[in-house]
């Protein structure tokens, strides 16, 4: 499987900005002779989805979305569902991020309904586990991690060649400058892959799941979490919001899956 990099641009551009982002992203990694060794995903606010889509056509980098409801339809205010994302040209989606658990209050439960829905819309998740500092300082990190990524995808098995992407973000790494050490990551990593094993059949672990690392990660660092076999890939949030800095780190993927291969 390819090596992922996947920008989560949050709640930080306007529509128009992402549009531009994302063309300049498009621009400067097919100017590059890209290959097929690296997939390059965006995920912008929903309501610029559109207007990104748009964007992208025809280019080598793919949508994803930020979050998704579980219900293809009703009266649920505010809510925008996997079904529309879907529609709309989204092909990964992030469920079950740190920053919608600690604000919004969202739960192991309602993350396992969301992934159901993306997977059932053809998406491809991106489920985000994590500990925070005080649960590492306690050392509940591993039991935290295992406990949301069993529920968040209990019973849940791919449709086809589907994808199951899991990030492994501390919270204490998120937005602080303060990554986790990639062997510190690569321990749970590999935490997560054995889990992966106990849930789902082995062949489809092997081919269609891949753990990323998020938290903190720059054009800098991002060469010592890839040099980590059990990594595959990471999201990053403050540096894909840079075209210039983002496609650094696409080519750097590249280079280090070149050094693996
Ligand atoms: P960061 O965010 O790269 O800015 O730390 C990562 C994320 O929240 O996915």
């Amino acid at each position: 499987m390819s090596t992922f990099l996947i920008g989560n641009w949050k709640m930080q551009i306007e529509p128009a900005e992402s549009a531009a982002l994302a063309s300049a992203i498009a621009r400067e990694w097919n100017g590059e002779g890209v290959t097929s060794s690296v997939t390059v995903v965006v995920c912008p606010s929903h309501h610029a989805v559109a207007g990104v889509a748009d964007a992208l056509r025809g280019m080598p980098v793919e949508l994803g979305a930020q979050d998704a409801f579980w219900e293809d339809k009703g009266a649920f205010t505010g809510e925008v569902s996997a079904k529309s994302l879907a529609a709309f040209g989204c092909r990964y989606c992030i469920v079950g991020h740190s920053e919608r658990r600690l604000h919004l209050g969202e739960t192991d439960a309602m993350a396992r309904r969301k992934v159901e829905a993306i997977m059932r819309h053809g998406m491809h998740p991106v489920v985000c586990v994590g500990e925070t500092d005080e649960e590492k300082r306690s050392g509940k990190a591993a039991a935290v991690v295992i406990g949301q990524l069993r529920s968040a995808l209990a019973e849940i098995r791919p449709v086809g060649n589907q994808r199951i992407l899991v990030a492994y973000e501390p919270r204490w790494a998120i937005g602080t400058g303060r990554p986790a050490m990639p062997a510190d990551a690569a321990e749970m990593h590999q935490l997560i892959r054995e889990t992966l094993f106990e849930m789902l059949p082995a062949d489809i672990v092997n081919s269609q799941c891949a753990v990323l690392y998020g938290g903190s990660v720059d054009s800098g660092n991002i060469a010592d979490f890839l040099a980590e076999e059990v990594i595959s890939g990471v999201l990053a949030g403050g540096a894909s919001l840079k075209a210039d800095e983002f496609v650094r780190m696409a080519r750097i993927a590249a280079d280090a899956k070149r050094r693996i291969e």
